[in-house]
């Protein structure tokens, strides 16, 4: 029990990022401080956030990952040392840590907290639909789209971590959900399986105006959107008067940092008095408990689907986290680790 394998930055992606700019290193096991704990990490989450770490700008809102730095990621696991008389051994703990086998926590890790696990539900989901992602799909829907039953909610990525529950989040509302989604495949899920009224293929329907204008003539209240560039500056042709666009993610520009797809729509924000507002979910951290209880109840009552893209072992995670950035993923991705 001396090593800690990790996933370190090996050189920085030139665009879409490979697993070559990842490799498997061994650190020493760390010993927690006054304060700190010990966590073996049980499961992985893989963030799409985790691209624009990777670059050396300061164009974010953490600082860069360094050459050699196990990269940091949301993951869950199990105290097996603390030096906190808030945790103990045995406590299930998530927050931001990295891409290894073993973590010091502190008090000032991001959204570190304790987490109970609910007899039946799958440990795992705790680090998507009932974790960042899931948290993210709720109070972003809530507290910045207030969304209202009878409300038209478009959803890009809508099968992804993140709109997978969205999705179910504006239906359960009573909201009519729109997904917009890259395949046919993710298409079929997204009406059969996840209960959208209604997808758009936007790699059949590259006209997405006329296409949205089909699917909702009488436009959009609330879009959440996960992606930016293009798809962005055609919904912003496609809300409604007064329509509230709720950014969440812009995916479309995370491998092009020095060049984003450009948007040409801007002005439809004064034309048609749009409310367009971004949000982190870790600012709005008084919300999660709320978010938290209502998807469990749905989880725990068969009301929402979970997906998952789950796959074992250490090694797996930049290959994972390649095709996550390259959109060959639906659900949430996660990475297991085998048990010590
Ligand atoms: N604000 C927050 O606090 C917060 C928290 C968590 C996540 N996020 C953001 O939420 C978004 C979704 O995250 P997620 O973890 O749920 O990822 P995800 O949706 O599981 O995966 C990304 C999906 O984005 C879609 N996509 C559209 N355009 C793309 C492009 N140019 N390149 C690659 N993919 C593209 C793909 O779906 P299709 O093939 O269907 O288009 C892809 O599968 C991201 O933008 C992420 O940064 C924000």
């Amino acid at each position: 029990l001396s090593i800690n394998r990790q996933i370190v930055l090996n050189s920085r992606p030139q665009g879409d990022p490979v697993p070559g700019n990842f490799r498997l290193a061994e650190a020493a096991m760390p010993t927690p401080g006054p304060g700190e704990l010990l966590v073996r990490n049980r499961y992985l989450a893989m963030e799409p956030a985790t691209r624009g770490w990777l670059d050396d700008n300061d164009k974010n809102y953490f600082e860069p990952l360094r050459i050699g730095q196990a990269v940091r990621s949301i993951a869950m696991g199990e105290v097996i040392a603390s030096n906190n008389p808030e945790y103990t051994v045995g406590n299930i703990v998530r927050g931001l840590l990295a891409w290894e086998e073993y973590s010091i926590a502190t008090d000032d890790t991001i959204l570190l907290e304790k987490i109970a696990l609910t007899p039946g539900v799958p440990p795992s989901y705790y680090l998507g639909a009932l974790g960042g992602s899931g948290e993210t799909a709720y109070v972003g829907l809530h507290r910045i789209g207030r969304i209202q039953p009878g409300e038209t909610v478009v959803i890009s990525a809508a099968t992804g971590g993140v709109g997978h529950v969205a999705g179910q989040v504006a239906r359960l509302h009573g909201c009519r959900t729109v997904g917009l989604v890259g395949s046919a495949e993710k298409a079929r899920i997204a009406t059969d399986e996840l209960g959208y009224d209604a997808t758009i293929n936007y790699r059949e329907k590259p006209d997405l105006v006329a296409a949205l204008r089909e699917t909702c003539p009488e436009g959009v209240d609330v879009y959440f959107d996960n992606v930016g560039g293009a798809t962005l500056d055609a919904m912003l042709l496609s809300m409604k008067m007064m329509g509230r666009i709720v950014c969440c993610g812009m995916i479309a520009s995370y491998n092009k940092p020095d060049d984003p797809p450009p948007i040409f729509n801007i002005w439809q924000m004064v034309a048609r008095q749009i409310e367009m507002k971004g949000f982190l979910l870790y600012s709005y951290a008084e919300h999660i408990p709320d978010a938290l209880r209502t998807l469990e109840s749905w989880v725990r009552s068969g009301e929402l689907r979970v997906l998952e893209n789950k796959h074992v072992g250490l090694e797996r995670t930049p290959e994972l986290f390649c095709d996550l950035l390259a959109g060959r993923t639906t659900g949430k991705s996660l990475i297991e680790l085998e048990p010590a």
